[in-house]
């Protein structure tokens, strides 16, 4: 490919050294859980897709909604030469901003930043072939550990992290995302952000258990992770998708629920883990926002939150926010 470029900032076997250690220290502690991480395999990356075009999943209508209202002001207000991506996936609503950049004029450079190589191979081919003379730098990189933007120049850089993925990181580690992040911004850069809102919640649970059951094949795909990179032996049939709203946590919590006892092994580990019936595998969590709640995170990270975007049902918001100078912090 031409104009593609891939950088590994993981050595190559941290992510099966990562699961490892993620799915001993998870499937022994209590309750047992995973990091969502794992789900994106190229399977995993598939169903995620599948997931954005069900009727019940709204969130990524909505923020297309709002890109697609707002990448005009978006790009004048940050004439961003770099535009980079966290959790980039198939970089399907990237292209409002990668079109309204471009149309400004100052469009040099795509960065998509992704832990599946995937998903980061398949959508940089097709913005090559739709970009011409776009340099696409794909960063392969887990954005919860570490650095995430590139060195080189390129700014003003505009960072965009959508799909309300920040969402599914719980408090400690979202401010520590944040100011990691922060802290890796100029300034002239700028962060867009893009939060699922606090809603009805059978809207939302319909979002994360949806008639067709896609989402709990993506619930389920995590087992099949585990079977294929660490010789586990999960029968995915025997584990039911769980989504429930904790109006206290205002979060969606995704969870596999064993459906009878069972024994499962992880060859690799050399682990045997125990189910009781009914015993549930904490897979992921999805929080939703309110605004102030945004500002406020974004605030105690040295971000100031400078517009503020809702599609017309008021369902998603997208902010826009700059590192603080020190003077003000
Ligand atoms: N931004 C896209 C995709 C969202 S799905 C959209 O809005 O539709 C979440 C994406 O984040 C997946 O592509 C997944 O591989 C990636 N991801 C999840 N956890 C990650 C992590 N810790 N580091 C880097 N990428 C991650
Ligand atoms: N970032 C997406 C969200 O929180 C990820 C997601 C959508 C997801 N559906 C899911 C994660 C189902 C796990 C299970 O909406």
């Amino acid at each position: 490919m031409t104009g593609y470029r891939l950088t590994r900032l993981l050595p190559a076997d941290h992510l099966h050294h990562a699961l490892r250690a993620d799915a001993r220290s998870g499937l022994t502690g209590q309750p047992k859980r995973l990091p969502p991480k794992w789900f994106y395999d190229a399977r995993g990356s598939e169903l995620f897709e599948e997931i954005t075009r069900l009727p019940e999943y709204y969130p990524t209508r909505a923020e297309r909604e709002i890109l697609t209202a707002r990448a005009g002001e978006i790009a004048a207000a940050t004439g961003a030469r770099t535009l980079v991506e966290l959790g980039s996936g198939s970089s399907e609503k990237t292209r409002l901003l990668l079109d309204a950049l471009r149309a400004h004029g100052t469009l040099e450079r795509y960065v998509p930043v992704d832990v599946s190589e995937s998903a980061l191979e398949s959508a940089a081919k097709a913005l090559i072939a739709e970009y011409p003379g776009l340099e696409v730098s794909a960063v392969l990189s887990d954005f919860t550990t570490g650095p995430v933007l590139p060195e080189e120049g390129g700014g003003p850089r505009l960072v965009v992290f959508l799909g309300g993925t920040l969402g599914n990181l719980v408090p400690a580690e979202r401010a520590a995302f944040l100011s990691g992040l922060r802290d890796q911004l100029l300034p002239g850069d700028a962060l867009l952000l893009g939060t699922d809102l606090v809603k009805d919640p059978a809207v939302l649970v319909a979002a994360y258990d949806d008639a067709a059951g896609v989402t709990a094949a993506f619930n389920r795909n995590l087992l099949s992770v585990l079977n294929r990179e660490l010789d586990a032996d999960f029968d995915p049939a025997q584990f039911a998708h769980v989504a429930l709203w904790d109006p206290e946590q205002e979060w969606i919590e995704m969870r596999l629920r064993s459906l009878r006892a069972q024994s499962v092994k992880v060859g690799e580990l050399g682990l045997a883990v125990n189910f009781e019936e009914g015993e549930e595998l904490y897979t992921e969590v999805s929080a939703k926002f309110r605004r102030e709640r945004v500002e406020r995170e974004l605030f105690a990270a040295g971000l100031r939150l400078s517009d503020w975007w809702t599609d017309r049902e008021d369902r998603f918001g997208l902010s826009l926010s700059r590192p603080m100078s020190d003077a003000s912090d």
